[in-house]
């Protein structure tokens, strides 16, 4: 058993980018898991790395590109030792770039995209050979047709919380965006299969689901008797799916914010009181460059139709500054609006060109030192917004989600309804519970809280999941 145990190769994925790439490194973690690897947490003595990568932003790529000269050292230390250690570079640099990655980084054996991860097996035989492999085909549906249904790696890590992908890709086309080239055209995931997938995570000990897509709030797919179901309709039947307390979706888009969808947030009880809209600018000049297809009136209407439906739900989106032909008057409407919605928390960032997307040709590129100082400007304010969330929040009681160990020994870490970190004073066995906590105290990123009451200790037959509070 012991010699078994030391003759199992050692993989090491490192993640980059969105909650997708999560995703997506946590299915390769149980490809390679099928295939008899051990995930390990340090790529000095892995047999294989892989860099699963990020090309939304320049800066984001590049540290793809300093990650791989400090790994071509190592494969020459290893290579030394009698190891020869496979370099695999996968998701959306892998997919923009393909064979050009060869050359650039003369370390890597094998590239290849986010729709071709299911073929790993394979690939790895073909670079154990000494090939150096690249593969960006799009075979999206037969990826998720042959990926693995059991969820080891989440197992291993005792995770309550997850992600599920149900929908890929993006037809919209924002005149900055690199993801409809390396993710491709939208596809939506068969209602039946999400269902076994969600099924299969409440197994594994998860009872908080994060559904995911590019573009998630356009999903539609069939069920099994070919109705269409869409976003609200596949969210009613995971409610109903035994073991699921929660759910969350993630990223939308304004104009597929729907009313069924909207509704959504008052009526079903699972659906959490969160949502990420990215809006990207507050001047219509600049949404028409950006190809966002809606104005800052019409998101301002959609939020609050979501406020009627669910008066406390708490907003996040995404802003870029600096896009090309930004005025200051642009940059002020971004603020105004900012103001006008108030937000729980934000993300923020300067205008990356990107090849291959029509704003990187344009001629109205901003100054870096002026997108720098927008960007401050405009962080500052979420900031304000952030801590005024988080501070309002003191002296409340939420069920939270306690869903990993805390900061220091005897606390545990989970997330509020509205999805803010919060530091709990909690024994370690209510880990994958939902309990009541009272916010102590708001720090202006996370909250520091104590259980209100006694808490239910976990059962085995409730595989430790306390039912959570009307709150939802
Ligand atoms: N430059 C800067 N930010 C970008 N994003 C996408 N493309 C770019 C780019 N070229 C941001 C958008 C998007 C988020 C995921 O990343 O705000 O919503
Ligand atoms: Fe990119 Fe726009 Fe599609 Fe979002 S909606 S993935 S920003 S092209």
């Amino acid at each position: 058993m012991k010699h078994a145990e030391t003759a199992r190769k050692k993989a090491f994925i490192r993640t980059y980018g969105c909650q997708m790439n999560v995703y997506d490194s946590e299915r390769m973690s149980d490809l390679l898991i099928a295939e008899g690897y051990q995930l390990v947490e340090d790529g000095n003595d892995a047999d294989l790395v892989i860099l699963n990568t990020c090309h939304i932003r320049e800066k984001a790529a590049e540290k793809v590109y300093s990650e791989l000269g400090r790994l071509r050292i190592n494969k020459a230390h290893s290579k030394a030792e009698g190891r020869d250690t496979i370099i695999a570079v996968a998701g959306c640099v892998a997919q923009a770039e393909g064979e050009e990655m060869l050359r650039r980084a003369p370390a890597v054996d094998l590239v290849f995209g986010p729709q071709v991860y299911h073929r790993l097996p394979q690939l790895l035989s073909r670079a154990s050979a000494g090939e150096r492999v690249v593969e960006t085909e799009f075979p999206v549906e037969e990826k998720f047709d042959t990926l693995p249904k059991e969820r080891h790696s989440l197992a291993a890590q005792r995770a309550s919380a997850a992600f599920l992908t149900i929908q890929e890709g993006c037809d919209k086309f924002c005149t900055f965006c690199v993801v409809p080239y390396t993710r491709g055209a939208e596809f939506s995931r068969p209602v039946n299969v999400i269902l076994d997938e969600a099924k299969q995570l409440v197994n594994t000990g998860v009872c908080e689901i994060t559904l995911l897509g590019q573009n998630v709030n356009a999903y539609h797919g069939a069920n099994d008797t070919g109705r269409d179901y869409q976003l609200a309709d596949l969210l009613a039947a995971l409610a109903e799916v035994d073991g699921v307390e929660r759910l969350r979706y993630t990223t939308s888009h304004p104009r597929d914010m729907t009313p069924d969808l909207i509704a959504a947030h008052r009526d079903n009880s699972k659906l959490m009181p969160y949502l990420h809209l990215p809006i990207q600018s507050g001047s219509d000049k600049i949404l028409d460059a950006m190809n966002r297809k809606h104005t800052a009136a019409e998101y301002v209407a959609i939020i609050e139709d979501l406020r009627a439906a669910r008066p406390d739900i708490a907003l996040s989106s995404d802003f870029i500054v600096g896009f090309p032909g930004e005025t200051e008057d642009d940059f002020a409407d971004t603020l105004r609006l900012v103001s006008k919605v108030g937000f729980a928390q934000a993300y923020s960032f300067k205008y990356s060109p990107r090849p291959g997307t029509p704003a990187a040709d344009s001629e109205l590129q901003i100054d870096e030192a002026i997108k720098a100082e927008r960007l401050a400007r405009l962080q500052a304010l979420i900031g304000e917004q952030q801590a005024a969330f988080n501070r309002n929040s003191e002296n409340t009681v939420f069920p939270v989600l306690l869903d990993r160990e805390g900061r220091n020994p005897g606390q545990l870490a989970g997330r509020t309804p509205y999805l803010q970190a919060i530091q709990v004073e909690a024994p370690a066995e209510l880990r994958g519970t939902i309990q009541q906590v009272r916010v102590d105290r708001a720090g202006p990123h996370s909250l520091f809280g104590s259980l209100d009451e006694m808490p239910a200790m976990p059962s085995a037959g409730d595989r430790g999941i306390q039912m959570a509070g009307a709150s939802n």
